[in-house]
């Protein structure tokens, strides 16, 4: 689909991924753009409007796609990320709920409310922000990585089924990113307004998945390998 008239409604919309989001569809045309944001009156960000949105709220998603009628692109940005000791870490279970309430459930909540909005408005699509996690292991970001491999499935369960609808749906798959989420850890990390231009440059060349920097692209090109990234992610990928 293309940007250039697109009515775009981007999750967690009011930092870091999200925001780059916003800004790279205004700047490729669309004609209107939404960030579902938890604190609507703490944004100030010109011709952005910002509704209010928790993904985890039932009530919030229900209201937020009511208002936004108009929409033809839904970019389910808003994630969380923990650390925890691991898979054994006795705490997981509860990280994970919630981890899961805002990366999976959010996810699938927020696309089944705007999913009629999307079929009556097509040609439309959906972007899910995943993350190179969902193909490579780290202990400590085991309940995170798990919730990105269940969105990755959701995505693709998804686009099956929307396309007969001229819902197209793009996974976006990327590693570290500079924002909020990844202060503090020093890492070499991508650039997010770079990665949402990737990601709208793809969908708008009518790509099913992007991989957004070269580390994801190792990543996956290591799966089908004798030493895949999600057994050995010691080894070079
Ligand atoms: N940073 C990375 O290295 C990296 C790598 C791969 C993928 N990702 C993914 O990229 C996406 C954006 O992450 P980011 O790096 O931009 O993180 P961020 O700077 O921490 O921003 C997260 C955004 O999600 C919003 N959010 C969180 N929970 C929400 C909820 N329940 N309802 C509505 N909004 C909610 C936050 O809103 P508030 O301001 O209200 O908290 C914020 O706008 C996430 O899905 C993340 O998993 C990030």
């Amino acid at each position: 689909m293309h940007l250039n008239g697109a009515v775009v409604f981007v999750t967690g919309g009011n930092r870091g991924l999200g925001l780059a989001f916003a800004k790279e569809a205004l700047k490729r045309g669309a004609s209107k753009v939404y960030v579902g944001v938890r604190q609507p009156k703490n944004f100030n960000v010109e011709n952005i409007q910002a509704v209010e949105l928790d993904v985890t709220d039932p009530e919030s998603v229900q209201r937020a796609a009511a208002a936004c009628g108009d929409v033809n692109l839904l970019v389910n940005n808003a994630g969380i990320a923990l650390l925890s000791d691991g898979a054994l870490d006795p705490g997981l279970i509860d990280q994970s709920e919630r981890i899961f309430a805002t990366n999976y459930y959010g996810v699938v909540r927020t696309t089944q409310a705007f999913a009629d909005t999307l079929g009556k408005n097509a040609p439309s699509a959906i972007v899910n922000v995943l993350s190179d996690a969902t193909w490579v292991s780290a202990p400590m970001l085991a309940a995170y990585a798990a919730s990105k491999h269940a969105a990755w499935s959701f995505t693709n369960s998804l686009r099956l089924q929307t396309k007969p609808r001229g819902i197209e749906v793009l996974g976006l798959h990327v590693g570290f990113l500079d924002t909020d989420m990844t202060a503090g850890v020093d890492v070499p990390k991508s650039d997010p307004n770079d990665v949402a231009a990737a990601a709208l440059s793809a969908l708008e060349q009518g790509s099913y998945e992007v991989l957004a920097d070269a580390g994801t692209e190792k990543i996956k090109a290591s799966l089908s390998s004798d030493s895949p990234a999600y057994i050995h992610p010691d080894l070079p990928f």
